[in-house]
């Protein structure tokens, strides 16, 4: 059994932890400035992809924050996109009036990022939703989505790691790596 932070055979590292937690400090700080006279910040972390993304992007959120979790699922145990978002847990509280944002792990063709900004816009009278992502994968895009916040922009590669699983695996990596083909 490999150690947690031990490298993973045959993975290459992409972004280190250290890198990630640098990175995150920035764009905390973004969101920080934007949300500066917010009285409540309603989190939404996308399970489960986003967990700690969120749970260590929160720890730098110095507005009033609070937490929920919505839990969708579109690539299931493979390594390309469905094409279809499987809404598996939506529940929200009234978001009505409320300053949201969104927390994703990875963008990759949009469809579920596009989905869960519709599903917040359409069904709660948010005040303000922003919109927050560990990873872009520009380049896989099919449905154009603005990203207010993104973390690092990565090639058409399957990633995991801080989150990402394959398989419902990897997740608890503290780095974020690919498997060279
Ligand atoms: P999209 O709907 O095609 O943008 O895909 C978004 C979802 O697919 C993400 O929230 C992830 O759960 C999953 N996903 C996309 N790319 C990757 C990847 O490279 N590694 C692991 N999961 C991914």
């Amino acid at each position: 059994m490999k150690a947690l932070g031990e490298k993973i055979e045959g993975l290459k590292v992409l972004f280190t932890s250290d890198q990630i937690q640098t990175r995150i400090k920035e764009v905390a700080d973004k969101i920080n400035t934007d949300f500066v006279d917010s009285e409540e910040l309603v989190v939404v972390c996308t399970l489960m992809g986003a967990v700690l993304f969120t749970s260590d992007l929160i720890k730098h959120i110095n507005v009033p924050v609070k937490l929920e979790f919505v839990k969708l699922s579109s690539y299931g145990d493979s390594t390309t996109s469905s094409g279809k978002v499987k809404p598996v847990d939506l529940t929200l509280p009234s978001l009505e009036g409320k300053d949201v944002l969104l927390v994703e792990d990875i963008v990759d063709t949009g469809l579920t990022a596009n989905f869960l900004l519709d599903y917040v816009k359409m069904q709660h009278k948010a005040k303000r939703v922003k919109f927050v992502s560990m990873l872009d994968k520009a380049c896989a895009r099919k449905y154009p989505v603005q990203i207010d916040y993104a973390g690092f922009e990565v090639d058409d590669k399957f990633v995991v790691g801080y989150g990402l699983d394959h398989k419902g695996f990897l997740r608890n990596l503290p780095y974020i790596g690919y498997f060279p083909m």
